[in-house]
């Protein structure tokens, strides 16, 4: 289908050519006033100011008049798939018990695995369809999926079967990780490297001959996965050409950056608990800072330093972690907000951080994430709103009135 969107107040994350955004240039948004964008099928092929527009006659034309548009959201880190919800872990919490008490005792993250492995392949489809149809209505164009709730052999290949379903039949732009190491199920909580030989020896072959992941990722956290368990599994992952893409410093400083950018980990993630030798150690590489300000939020931590990693240079991104336990939310617009007010971001930063950064911190920069020609029409359409900073200014309301994704009006 061929549509003409004309009188936008502003179109916003244009760009010519992409390019991760590091440091100062995140606080610019390129933008035109007055603009149309044309799409044809499922690309945008054209867009300018409406002075500039030559197309008189239009059969689909859509007036966004005193409207913002501009590229949907890259949500880079989440765990979508996953069985039923953990609500009471959340009150749990609420009266005074902390993340990792609750995961000591057999919830968290475990919790999730006993419900997944009790669910079939196409119920955990349908739970994880309907959260893709909620988060495509909030803006979302691309998102990664990480397996990680099944911690068996039957359990993560279940899990990433249902990722790949997921891509074949959405028109979202969605990718794939192989987060086997998430946390040691209970019966090899004392044999550690029973359960890595599982994941190397089992789950890998598997997983690289059924092409089922992209990327692989740790929990490299204490009480979890240590240094050099991550370093093991990392390097059996590369084998497969699954690149990292890992957690990182989320409850512990537990070297887990630098073990990331050791292993030229595409991205590392969370980043709460980082000082001065993280920075450093981010600064001078080419892995991309993915902060999961919702995780934060919802477990009451102190939120990873964005300031200070935008003051060195860093390539900032930001994700939802869209998961049952530390973020049930896959909601950008809420998250563009939080890390306006709680970050300290700019707008424009924070929606370069959630768009363009996202899409390199997932690569696929080349089909998303700017108003680029060629690349594929997945577009926000706001309702009516002064300006860009209106939107996390006015945090919870749905100031989103159309998404267009792979050129689709959904
Ligand atoms: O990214 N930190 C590890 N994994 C998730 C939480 C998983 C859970 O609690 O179910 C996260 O926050
Ligand atoms: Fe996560």
């Amino acid at each position: 289908m061929s549509i003409l969107i004309k009188n936008i107040r502003q179109l916003a994350g244009v760009r010519e050519n992409s390019t991760l955004l590091r440091g100062k240039e995140l606080s610019e948004l390129p933008f035109i006033n007055n603009a149309w964008i044309h799409i044809e099928n499922n690309i945008i092929v054209g867009y300018g100011s409406m002075d500039s527009l030559n197309i008189k006659e239009f059969k689909n034309s859509i007036d966004a008049t005193g409207r913002l548009v501009m590229p949907c959201w890259c949500d880079s880190h989440t765990h979508l798939v996953f069985a039923g919800s953990r609500e009471n872990e959340f009150v749990d919490k609420i009266k005074g018990k902390t993340y990792a008490e609750i995961a000591a005792h057999g919830g968290g993250i475990l919790n999730s695995a006993n419900k997944l492995n009790d669910t079939t392949e196409d119920e955990l489809f349908n739970q994880a369809w309907k959260r893709l149809e909620q988060i495509a209505k909030t803006g979302t164009g691309a998102v990664e999926i990480k397996s990680g709730y099944g911690l068996t052999v039957e359990g993560e290949l279940k899990m990433l079967r249902v990722i790949k379903k997921l891509k074949q039949k959405s028109n979202l732009i969605i990718k794939a990780t192989f987060l086997g190491a998430h946390a040691y199920p209970e019966a090899f909580r004392d044999n550690h490297q029973g359960y890595i030989r599982q994941i190397i020896d089992e789950m890998l072959p598997v997983i690289g001959k059924e092409n089922l992941a992209d990327y692989i990722d740790v929990f490299c956290e204490e009480g979890f996965f240590s240094i050099s368990e991550t370093e093991q599994i990392l390097t059996a992952g590369k084998q497969y050409g699954l690149k990292p893409k890992i957690h990182a410093n989320q409850l512990n400083n537990s070297g887990g950056v630098q073990i990331g950018v050791k292993h030229n980990a595409i991205s590392v993630d969370h980043l709460e608990t980082i000082a001065a030798a993280e920075i450093e150690c981010l600064k001078n590489s080419n892995t991309i800072a993915t902060a999961l300000p919702t995780a934060a939020f919802f477990l009451r931590m102190n939120y990873p330093p964005v300031r200070k990693m935008i003051e060195n240079d860093i390539a900032v991104a930001l994700a939802t972690d869209y998961n049952p336990g530390s973020s049930p939310s896959g909601n950008m617009p809420l998250l563009i907000a939080l890390s306006c007010i709680q970050m300290k971001m700019t707008p424009e930063e924070a929606i370069n951080a959630a768009t363009i950064n996202g899409a390199y911190a997932m690569e696929v920069q080349d089909e998303a994430g700017s108003i680029t020609a060629g690349k594929k029409a997945n577009l926000i359409i706001t309702k009516p709103i002064p300006s860009l900073a209106y939107m996390p200014y006015s945090f919870g309301e749905n100031l989103i009135d159309k998404v267009i994704i792979n050129g689709n009006i959904i």
